[in-house]
């Protein structure tokens, strides 16, 4: 028998029980949910992997933490605490507090987005897109074009098509005075972004006098993705790097949620005294005080606890090999996976498992669903119906290229039993893939319809 010659470093403290329900009640939960993965209860879930966001297990001194949570409306010593650890970290001045990413994104959209933009990044996400929206401004996509091809093995696929960005701010400029750049980018499966591309993109910005975003959900991962694939990066202190990357750019937006290991949380991050003048405000009256933003005191000790501990370099090392564990098993069994594996996901080409059913079938939700069906797994569709916006000129509804379904793995919750599992069950479900049928839609909002949208079964 081989014996790994890998273990996590912790050990088990509490447990959850969770419990697979029978294959008669999963049909039934389906059917109540109308396939919508966002509409089922947690309890008929046995292995969740809707998101990694909010959902990881917090250390035993982010809990004891929790326990010296100050609950003063002004001035808690545990803001003080997250102040100083934001800014140890990204060498950023100015904090604001706010209950997760999408706060800081209403804060930042706010201040920095017009009506009638056009707000380039590498490829935003779900939440951004529709806070960019909800300003009247348009949300653009500029990833490098590997990024967006499932099977190239280029070890940046987060990275911006720089010579294009360059030609579209030129041609734009008066529309454009905001940047986004999303380390990793989640859409593709957690693909990084390589710190000489960050510098191309910040030397692009400050030319073209433009403010420089980073979206930093997943900075600790892009990180390391970075010292383990570009040239020169090897060796380095993941804080050096972290402090380089958030050098190129003029803020930050963070959910906590991901790589702060934390179940609530997020801040801005701002170089400029000004920027802060301009954010404030709208933070105040969207997320609550500057001190807390939304979050108890208990939480912000344990965002300032997690967000130095998501730097940890054997956290990190066993976190990767993990959704590595999972990509590999996939992979050896044939089944279609975006490659190189990223940081928090593993994303499978769903219109290519099921590539007997059109787009127009909903692939994407449809594998959701039969994976659920199948073994009680959770998963996200990030497909045509999550990333299709209008066109604010002609009012036709345009479709994104990919149709994915993203297994996301919680931090430090799940064993490699539980991976080997869902590959077990991935497994018998491509066997009988051409007997999966495709869903119609039922209704659903103009605006991130995917959380709610409800589908059924099509005919045959
Ligand atoms: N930015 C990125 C890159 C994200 O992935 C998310 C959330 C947000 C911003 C918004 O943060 O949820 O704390 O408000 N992504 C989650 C996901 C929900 O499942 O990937 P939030």
């Amino acid at each position: 028998m081989d014996v790994p010659t890998f273990a996590e470093p912790w050990r088990v403290k509490s447990i959850e029980p969770i419990r697979l329900i029978s294959r008669e009640e999963r049909s039934r939960a389906l059917t109540a949910a109308g396939h919508n993965m966002f509409r089922i209860a947690s309890e008929d879930v046995f292995v969740d992997l809707l998101t990694d966001s909010g959902t990881a297990a917090m250390s035993a001194a982010q809990w004891s933490g929790v326990m010296e949570g100050d609950e003063s409306y002004a001035g808690a010593r545990n803001w003080f605490h997250l102040e100083r650890a934001v800014r140890e970290v990204t060498g950023f001045d100015h904090v604001i507090p706010t209950h997760q990413g999408r706060g800081a994104e209403t804060v930042y959209t706010r201040a920095f987005v017009e009506p009638g933009d056009l707000v380039p990044g590498n490829l935003h996400f779900d939440t951004t897109r529709a806070h960019i929206r909800n300003r009247g401004a348009r949300p653009v996509d500029l990833v490098v074009r590997e990024g967006l091809d499932p099977e190239d093995l280029s070890p940046f696929k987060g990275n911006v098509d720089v010579e294009t960005a360059d030609r579209f701010i030129h041609d734009h400029r008066d529309h454009v005075r905001l940047f986004i750049l999303t380390v990793t980018s989640n859409t593709n499966g957690g693909q990084p972004v390589s710190l000489a591309n960050a510098h191309a993109v910040s030397e692009l910005c400050r030319r073209h006098g433009i403010r420089l975003l980073i979206d930093a959900a997943r900075f600790a991962e892009n990180c390391f993705l970075i010292r383990e694939r570009e040239p020169g990066q090897e060796g380095r202190p993941l804080a050096d790097i972290a402090r380089e990357l958030f050098s190129l750019a003029d803020a930050a937006a963070m959910s906590a949620k991901k790589d702060a290991l934390v179940n609530i949380g997020g801040f801005l991050a701002l170089r400029h005294r000004a920027d802060l003048d301009a954010c404030r405000p709208w933070a105040v009256l969207y997320e609550g005080f500057t001190t807390y933003g939304g979050m108890s005191g208990r939480d912000l000790e344990a965002v300032a606890r997690g967000l130095r501990e998501g730097l940890d370099d054997t956290y990190l090392a066993a976190r990767i090999r993990q959704v590595r564990f999972l990509h590999g098993l996939l992979l050896d069994d044939g089944i279609p996976v975006v490659r190189p594996p990223g940081g928090h996901s593993v994303v499978i080409d769903a219109a290519r498992f099921l590539e007997h059913l059109p787009r127009t079938a909903f692939p994407a939700e449809s594998l959701a669903s039969a994976l659920y069906e199948e073994g009680g797994i959770r998963t996200a569709a990030l497909g045509g119906l999550a990333f299709s916006e209008a066109d604010p000129a002609t009012g036709e509804v345009v479709t994104a290229p990919w149709e994915y379904t993203r297994l996301a793995i919680p931090r430090r919750v799940y064993t490699d039993n539980h991976m080997a599992y869902v590959a077990d069950v991935l497994r018998r479900l491509y066997d009988k893939r051409g007997s999966i049928g495709g869903l119609g839609l039922v209704e659903a909002p103009p605006e991130l319809p995917h959380f709610t949208a409800t589908f059924e079964p099509l005919d045959g």
